[in-house]
């Protein structure tokens, strides 16, 4: 049985990663400080340390000791709008504190590191959809800190051998059976959307309805935590070390997302439009086409109403998010 540590496993994405490791016969280790993560995110059948990247005695020793075949790194801060206020914040937690992370991997034998990048690291995109080999030339912090640390993976492969993934998720979204989205504040688009509707929000407000689209909203590609979550158990037998974009390819407007709720929800969803929120590009959309041949993935999740489902259903079975 492969032994993997799951990095940010109390966190959105972290968690699901770990349900899907354990649900498909991996022995998990969950290490998280639960700045952002939740305790009741992490999966009973895991083994959890309390902990935090900052610690680097602490990793390293958790790498010695784990003899992991594989670690996932899923601990990061990740709001754009953080990141232009307080860069240092990004760069110290997503580079420096990451970096601890690759050298307790090394340390510690570790074979492989699975890590959670982003579309954020293009910035504004040259052309659609967006290929692996595309410029990036984030416009954030926190961009930049994620594509920092895929450099950071790049010479660690190759001066240490270690094997790396880097996937870049556009959108994750839904929600599994157990597991779903809580961040505080919120700031994303499908559970704030659900937030409207459940009233426990009066209304969304669309950051801009004149960009150059077809509505007139930003489009974006969501991709379902589950399918994020096979992909990283596929990277875990990649063939060689590389950087794969995951999206399903689909591009949807602000006010197409807010229509499929309504249809999904049958409740009624207000909606403002307020000024454009800065740095936001118009549109993202993922070419996938990597991950497809090089690791044999598919999204299960193409329809976008069923990924608004899914985070519904956790919406309403957990009304006020996790209990902690
Ligand atoms: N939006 C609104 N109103 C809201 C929230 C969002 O109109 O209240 C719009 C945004 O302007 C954007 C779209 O909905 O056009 C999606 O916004 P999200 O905040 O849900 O997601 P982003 O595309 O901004 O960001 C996500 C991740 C980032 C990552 C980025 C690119 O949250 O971490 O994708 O990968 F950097």
């Amino acid at each position: 049985m492969k032994k993997v540590l799951v990095v940010g496993g109390a966190g959105y994405i972290g968690s699901a990663c770990a349900e899907y490791l354990l649900d498909h016969g991996y022995e998990v280790t969950v290490f998280d400080g639960l700045i952002t993560g939740h305790r009741s995110a992490v999966d009973p059948r895991a083994r959890f340390v309390e902990g935090n990247l900052e610690d680097r005695e602490l990793i390293m020793r958790v790498c010695r000791e784990g003899k992991f075949d594989a670690v996932m790194h899923f601990a990061a801060f990740s709001l754009v709008g953080e990141s232009m206020q307080n860069p240092s914040k990004y760069f110290r937690n997503n580079l420096a504190f990451g970096i601890n992370l690759a050298d307790a991997a090394v340390a510690g034998g570790v074979e492989r590191i699975v890590f959670s990048s982003t579309a954020a690291t293009f910035g504004q995109p040259e052309s659609i959809p967006i290929r692996e080999d595309d410029r990036q030339l984030p416009i954030n912090p926190y961009g930049e800190s994620k594509l920092c640390f895929e450099k950071v993976l790049k010479w660690y492969h190759q001066i240490h051998g270690l094997q790396y993934a880097a996937l870049r998720y556009f959108n994750a979204a839904g929600a599994t059976g157990r597991y779903g989205e809580d961040h505080r504040p919120e700031s994303h688009l499908i559970p704030i959307v659900l937030q409207a509707a459940r009233g426990k929000r009066d209304k969304l407000m669309i950051y801009g309805d004149d960009y150059d689209t077809e509505d007139g909203t930003c489009i974006r590609d969501y991709i379902h935590i589950l399918d994020l979550a096979q992909a990283h158990e596929l990277a875990l037998s990649a063939p060689e070390s590389g950087h794969y974009n995951l999206g399903t390819g689909n591009g949807l407007s602000v006010k197409t997302i807010v229509e499929a709720a309504r249809r999904v929800t049958g409740r009624e969803i207000r909606t403002e439009i307020a000024p454009r929120r800065p740095g936001d590009p118009a549109r993202l959309i993922a070419c996938s086409d990597r991950a497809r041949k090089l690791l044999g993935w598919k999204p299960q999740f193409e329809n976008v109403e069923a990924i608004i489902e899914s985070a519904w259903n956790w919406q309403l079975s957990h009304p006020e998010g996790y209990p902690d």
